[in-house]
This record gives structure tokens, C-alpha cells and sequence, in this order.
């Protein structure tokens, strides 16, 4: 059974990874209107990633007699500066995800909640790999410093990335 501290704390995350779903989403609509449709492309597949977080612990917390209580998802913002502007964004915004499931992490040691934490381990090395792809993008828009033909070309490498349902869907 999941302590009702524990429960209230995976609602929040549950809650978290919707408005993360809903940002991406939000940031896809906004590159598709860019005519940047490798970056569209790309956070499509990151709002469907987000989705499966949500779900991963949607399933455990009902796994462990727990009772997910959906709440409203707040509104993301819907336009930014630039690519780089968009990306920068993305990587804060994962960086800030990384410190909310490392505070789960701490809850659920401090309530020897064993299950819990070995939950969550997959959810912080899932986050070292966020960042690290987020990072990647920004340093590269970095170098191309706003250029044409670099960003098409960038464009056109995000158009290829693909869902990565085999490791999210792991319970
Ligand atoms: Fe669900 Fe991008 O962290």
C-alpha cells in the first residue's frame, strides 16, 4: 500500500507529466507554424514520451492500491523567440522535472518505500537521457548561430526521430 503522502506526491508527478506532454505539444504547434517540421516532428514524439511517463505511473500507482485522482493541466505557453529560444526551454523545463522526481526519490527512501524507489530509478536515469538529448540540440543551434542552411539541416535530422516505446513501457 502506498502511504497517502507517497499516493498525493505520484498524483503530482502524474499531473507533472501531462503539462509535460502538454508544453511539447504546444512547442510542436508553434515549430510546425516555423515551418520547421523536423521540429515539430520531434516534439510530437516528446509529448508522446511525456504521455507514457504519465501512464507508467498512472499503472503503478494503481499496482499498489493506490487511487490516481486526476487534476486540471495548466496551460503551457504557446510561442517563443526562436529555435534556440524553444530548445533552451526544453532543457530548463527537463531540468526542473529532474529535481521534482530526485524529491520523489528522497520521499520515498525517507518512507522506506523500496518499491517506490526502485520505480523511480528508471525515471531518473529516463531524465539523464532528456537532458543530455535537450543539451545536444541547444549546443547545436548554438554553433549554427541562427544560419540557414545549418538549421535546415538540423531540421531535417529531428524529422527522423522515432518513439522509443520498448524502455517507457517496462514496468
Ligand atoms: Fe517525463 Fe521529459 O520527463
Amino acid at each position: 500500500m502506498l502511504s497517502k503522502k507517497m499516493e498525493k506526491a505520484l498524483n503530482d508527478q502524474i499531473n507533472a507529466e501531462y503539462y509535460s506532454s502538454y508544453l511539447y505539444l504546444s512547442m510542436s504547434a508553434w515549430a510546425y507554424g516555423q515551418n520547421l517540421s523536423g521540429f515539430g516532428h520531434w516534439f510530437e514524439i516528446q509529448m508522446q514520451e511525456e504521455l507514457s511517463h504519465a501512464m507508467k505511473l498512472f499503472k503503478y500507482v494503481n499496482d499498489r492500491g493506490g487511487r490516481v485522482t486526476l487534476k486540471a493541466i495548466a496551460g503551457p505557453p504557446v510561442k517563443w523567440a526562436s529555435p534556440l529560444a524553444v530548445m533552451g526551454a526544453t532543457l530548463k523545463h527537463e531540468q526542473k522535472v529532474t529535481a521534482m522526481i530526485n524529491k520523489l526519490a528522497e520521499l520515498a527512501l525517507a518512507e522506506k518505500d523500496f518499491a517506490t524507489n526502485a520505480l523511480l530509478q528508471w525515471y531518473i536515469n529516463e531524465q539523464v537521457e532528456e537532458e543530455a538529448s535537450a543539451s545536444e540540440i541547444v549546443n547545436k543551434l548554438k554553433m549554427i548561430k541562427g544560419a540557414g542552411n545549418g538549421l535546415l539541416m538540423l531540421d531535417r535530422a529531428l524529422a527522423q526521430r522515432q518513439l522509443n516505446v520498448g524502455t517507457t513501457q517496462q514496468t
